[in-house]
């Protein structure tokens, strides 16, 4: 029997493909012939190694990943990224230029500064409330890496095209549109996503390094938050998040072999999000709040003529089977968060329920 499932525009944690979800709850009793569940096995298993083995090849193909570059599975999710990348990447007469689209990359500058690193904040987009993605931006020359966040899950913008930093590597958060749509890896020294929003369940932060960025890494920096502690062992150096790790495992293959690849995954996206900003784009009721060229495919923010109605168009949405769409509590307003097991079904009903509503209260 089908568990009564209702659309889920949650930011994260948020929605996943049903199919994984079902083969979680099928073999969950009994993991590959074990008798025992992936959560009682061991992770030095023979069945364990499959499973990391199998996460690390779908995302080497999925992204066209080549020997250069090695896949790793950490914890401490998004947030522990802000901190290690100046740790592990930033010696002392060394500096890296940060772009400012919003409260995550903001948040990544203060880990930076907190550990008295230099860097330099090139580019900023505070002037208009984190409305825009900054364009022409001048890069520093000697800057060891440049730090972007890909998509601002909070104010509702993504960078459409990565910026021309000249050859110096990208170091990029995709937390909340990574495997979303194809990416061009070269222009990367590393990308980080925590992966409870496109690619699995919360506990497990997927990193895709350039392995010779990991001759930069000073003795000094503790093992637990070195880069290379992970990559000499496959992600294994000591418990990973198994049970997290195998969800992503089950999301790349739906990704793979049900979607058909990240061309494909991104066509769809593209239409679930021109869907949805048409429809407010038509009217005068609700209102987009990132300007045209830097929205996010991933997380739709708007807002209502008022507060009030906001919040009943919150709670009236959940009646009607539609969860998730209360804006970050430090914006307020409205976001509908579209990532990969969001189906276009699903904004479908979205974009009916926001008709309805509007005819009530327009
Ligand atoms: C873009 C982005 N970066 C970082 C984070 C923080 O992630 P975590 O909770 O895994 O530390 C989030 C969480 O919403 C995010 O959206």
């Amino acid at each position: 029997m089908k568990a009564n499932r209702i659309h889920n525009f949650n930011p994260g944690p948020a929605a996943l493909p049903l199919s994984a979800l079902e083969e979680i709850q099928e073999n969950f009793l009994n993991f590959s012939g074990s008798g025992m569940s992936i959560i009682e096995i061991s992770h030095r298993s023979k069945q364990f190694d499959d499973v990391i083995n199998d996460a690390v090849a779908r995302t080497k193909r999925l992204l066209q990943l080549d020997d250069s570059y090695q896949v790793l599975f950490l914890q401490g999710g998004a947030s522990m990224q802000f901190a290690m990348i100046p740790l592990n990447f930033l010696s002392p007469g060394s500096s890296a230029d940060y772009v400012d689209t919003g409260t995550w990359s903001s948040k990544a500058i203060q880990e930076a500064q907190i550990q008295g690193k230099s860097i330099k904040v090139v580019a900023s987009s505070a002037d208009k409330n984190y409305a825009y993605i900054p364009r022409n931006i001048t890069f520093n020359k000697d800057a060891v890496f440049v730090h972007i966040t890909s998509n601002n899950t909070i104010k509702g913008t993504q960078w459409a095209k990565f910026p021309d930093t000249k050859g110096v590597p990208i170091i990029c958060d995709m937390s909340s549109d990574i495997m979303s749509r194809p990416v061009d890896v070269h222009k990367f020294g590393l990308i980080y996503a925590g992966a409870q929003k496109n690619v699995g369940p919360a506990g497990v932060c997927l990193a895709i390094i350039r392995k010779d960025l990991l001759d930069w890494i000073p003795d000094t920096v503790p093992t637990m938050l070195k880069y290379s502690t992970f990559a000499a062992k496959n992600s294994l150096h000591n418990t990973p998040p198994c049970f997290a790790v195998y969800t992503v495992d089950l999301v790349l293959k739906w990704l793979e072999e049900t979607i058909g690849g990240l061309d494909k995954m991104a066509a769809l996206n593209r239409q679930k999000a021109d869907l949805l900003y048409d429809f407010i784009d038509a009217g005068g009721f609700y209102r987009a709040t990132a300007e045209p060229d830097s929205r996010s495919l991933m997380n739709v923010t708007f807002r209502l003529p008022n507060e009030d109605l906001e919040k009943q168009f919150v709670g009236q949405a959940l009646e009607n089977g539609l969860a998730g769409l209360k804006g970050h509590r430090s914006v307020g307003g409205c976001r509908a968060s579209l990532y990969n097991a969001v189906s276009l079904d699903a904004v479908e009903s979205l974009v009916d329920f926001m008709k309805t509503f509007e005819k009530a209260h327009g």
